[in-house]
């Protein structure tokens, strides 16, 4: 245990200076070394937990077929906890100490900033599976020439989101916001950009921090503005607790959302239902793609896969056709291998990266009824 400690430290050390201690994404020449990093702890652990559920599904799936150029994937896997300092302290790890040749996470956009800094920095591809912020693959109109997503953006989220609004004729929009989540920010930004045109107002907007756990004097403002429906682009730990206080001060217009309502959490409460939020895919789509994926799934883990468990499905088998497209283990090759992933059949949709390393695809708006998500309506990426 020493020794591997003693080692781990001296790679960190070498690395600081020269290229490497060990050879790129490969523990021995039978293995591809990937990391992952993911939140399988700390306050988003349904995240991490289901994107690491699809991913390991796919790789044990590829490596029983054979593995990628004769070799087998071997996946390191860091838990950063939730939060955005230890992502960035992660994939350091996972490159310096462990050496992988490519690198998959996260699903929170705050997070994946903070690895994709990491991955730029030492020239490593890095795939998010799920983090929507457009910020996480462009910075400042450049984009970033290692990080890429499998998933659409928030600039077509908020977007749709504003226009399933307006389709529901809702005229009165209030808004409830994460000011610490770029997720939220961005997307309640996009969603307003869309929203608010003629006779489509925002009558109030609010906002709440991670820490908070009482909603109830924004929600009480908002109620005040007498509003058609209430927008909140946040994640399920708060929405969780936010739509049952709405309940008890007598809020009953509808609620909806984005991707981050996602979780067996939200569907299971009673202030949930008759609710509606965007999502990446619908498990009960009859595409051969997405009932064999949820069949081996719920036959490996006795449940319904959700929309980070398929991202996380489809991103490890995008980056294992990338490194086969590659032909080789190598990082610069698997990066340009992965920017011309292109009509690769995912479970989660038809991916196609584009020149800003994010992927086109549709989006789905689902409603719970039952405790389940159902498709409401299917939106072409456009
Ligand atoms: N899109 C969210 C983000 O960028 C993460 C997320 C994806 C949450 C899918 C739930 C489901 O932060």
């Amino acid at each position: 245990m020493r020794n591997i400690h003693s080692l781990v430290l001296l790679c960190l050390a070498v690395s600081l200076t020269s290229a490497g201690c060990k050879k790129e994404g490969a523990a021995n020449s039978n293995e591809i070394l990937i990391g992952e990093y993911a939140s399988m702890t700390g306050n988003t652990s349904a995240f991490g937990t289901s994107s690491d559920k699809g991913l390991q599904l796919a790789f044990e799936q590829i490596n029983a077929a054979g593995g990628v150029l004769g070799k087998k994937i071997k996946v390191i896997l860091a838990d950063d906890r939730s939060d955005a300092n230890e992502a960035n302290t992660a994939v350091q790890k996972l490159i310096n100490g462990d050496g992988v040749v490519a690198v998959i996470g996260e699903v929170a956009s705050k997070r994946s900033l903070a690895g994709a800094s990491v991955c730029e920095k030492y020239k490593v591809p890095m795939l998010s599976p799920a983090s929507t912020n457009p910020a996480v693959t462009v910075d400042n109109g450049r984009t970033k020439p290692y990080v890429f997503r499998i998933c659409f953006t928030d600039e077509f989220q908020g977007r749709i989101n504003g226009r399933f609004a307006a389709e529901q004729g809702w005229k009165k929009i209030a808004m409830l916001t994460n000011v610490e989540e770029d997720y939220s920010k961005g997307l309640g930004s996009n969603f307003q950009k869309t929203y608010e045109t003629g006779e489509h107002h925002i009558v109030a907007n609010e906002s709440y921090r991670n820490s908070d756990r009482d909603f109830k004097a924004q929600l009480r403002k908002i109620k005040d503005a007498n509003p058609d429906a209430i927008y909140v682009p946040g994640y399920y730990t708060e929405v969780k607790l936010l739509l049952p206080q709405a309940r008890e001060l007598g809020l009953n217009v509808p609620f909806f959302g984005g991707d981050g309502w996602d979780s067996p959490e939200t569907l299971a409460l009673d202030a949930a239902q008759g609710q509606f939020y965007s999502d990446h895919y619908a498990a009960e789509d009859p595409r051969p793609e997405v009932q064999e994926f949820v069949n081996a799934y719920q036959a490996k883990y006795k449940e319904t896969p959700d929309a980070m468990a398929v991202l996380g499905y489809d991103a490890a088998r995008v980056m294992a056709d990338a490194i086969k497209r590659a032909g080789k283990v190598d990082r610069e090759a698997i990066r340009d291998a992965l920017s011309k992933t292109k009509d690769f059949p995912g479970a989660s949709g038809t991916i196609t990266i584009d020149e800003s390393h994010n992927a086109r695809k549709p989006i789905v708006v689902l409603q719970i009824q039952d405790r389940k998500a159902k498709l409401f309506k299917t939106y072409p990426f456009e």
